[in-house]
């Protein structure tokens, strides 16, 4: 089932659990997710960032895959797919359109009132077409698909109870020390505005920049309202970790069908994905 995001995050907010947003990459990547999803009864959001768009010609490309590949593997647990980052009302606007059943508005780093005028705006558009928006506030450090910014800026709790009121979003990514891509050291999340900031807005809360974060501060964050984890970077290592064995493990002569070395990249990245949604407790929901 591709639905939108509103119904299987109420769902985990209310009963204290995550779902995960997995980035995908490939047709194998989705396929991965898909029966990943499928195998562990559990919901699943594929997240759609700018390079993935590209890579995969495209959001009309994206979205058959994703909705016939449901079809072809007779998935049967709730999948959301979800434009990761929209820099603009435009690509929120087209990945609607396209046939996806959720976005992302990411204004944080415009001035507050534009952010809200946008995402206002944005969602105005995608509740009409029962599509999620999830918003975000603050700003995430790290490197993620050519989207640079040095410094954590944790997002102000009276902004967000502004934005959530006037736009009616569905989550809200709130930046409290997540950083995208691998960390240098320990995260350090904001717990207390962290929880501040969820009593204030009672919606869920997105964490961004899973890759990194420990099991215990993962579900610290869960037991304060966040009901949607991204991890984007880990699986990706993970794929390239195992593809490196292989090829020294076997020699080049060895390797002869593509197929064979996509997928086999892509077994790490399941058993991690498996892992993630036992972690997150969305597992056996389904
Ligand atoms: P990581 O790559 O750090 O896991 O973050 C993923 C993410 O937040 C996607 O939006």
């Amino acid at each position: 089932m591709l639905v939108s995001m509103k119904a299987m995050l109420n769902a985990a907010y209310q009963a204290h659990y995550a779902v995960g947003q997995f980035n995908i990459n490939n047709l194998e990547w989705v396929t991965t997710v898909l029966m990943t999803a499928k195998e562990m009864r559990s919901p699943a959001i594929l997240g759609v960032s700018g390079g993935t768009i590209k890579h995969m010609l495209g959001f009309k490309t994206i979205y058959q895959v994703v909705k016939e590949g449901m079809e072809y593997l007779e998935i049967d647990v709730p999948i959301a797919l979800h434009l990761d980052h929209g820099q603009s009302y435009e690509s929120c606007i087209a990945a609607i359109q396209a046939g996806f059943s959720s976005v992302r508005f990411d204004g944080s780093h415009l001035p507050f009132d534009e952010n809200l005028a946008i995402t206002k705006r944005v969602t105005d558009y995608a509740h009409k077409r029962g599509v999620s928006v999830e918003a975000e506030l603050g700003t995430i450090a790290g490197s993620e698909d050519g989207i640079v910014n040095s410094q954590v800026i944790y997002a102000d709790p009276q902004q967000c109870l502004t934005l959530v009121k006037e736009t009616s979003v569905d989550c809200l990514a709130a930046a409290l020390g997540s950083t995208h891509g691998l960390y240098k050291g320990k995260a350090k999340l904001g717990f207390d505005e962290m929880a501040h900031i969820a009593q204030l807005i009672k919606i869920p809360l997105v964490l961004h920049g899973g890759t990194g974060i420990s099991n215990e501060d993962m579900c610290h964050a869960i037991k304060l309202g966040t009901a949607k984890i991204n991890v984007n970077t880990e699986n990706m290592y993970a794929w390239c970790l195992e593809v490196k064995r292989l090829f020294a493990q076997q020699g080049d002569k060895a390797i002869s069908d593509p197929r064979k070395v996509i997928n086999q990249g892509l077994k790490p990245v399941a058993e991690k994905i498996k892992e993630r949604m036992t972690l997150f407790g969305s597992a056996n929901r389904y």
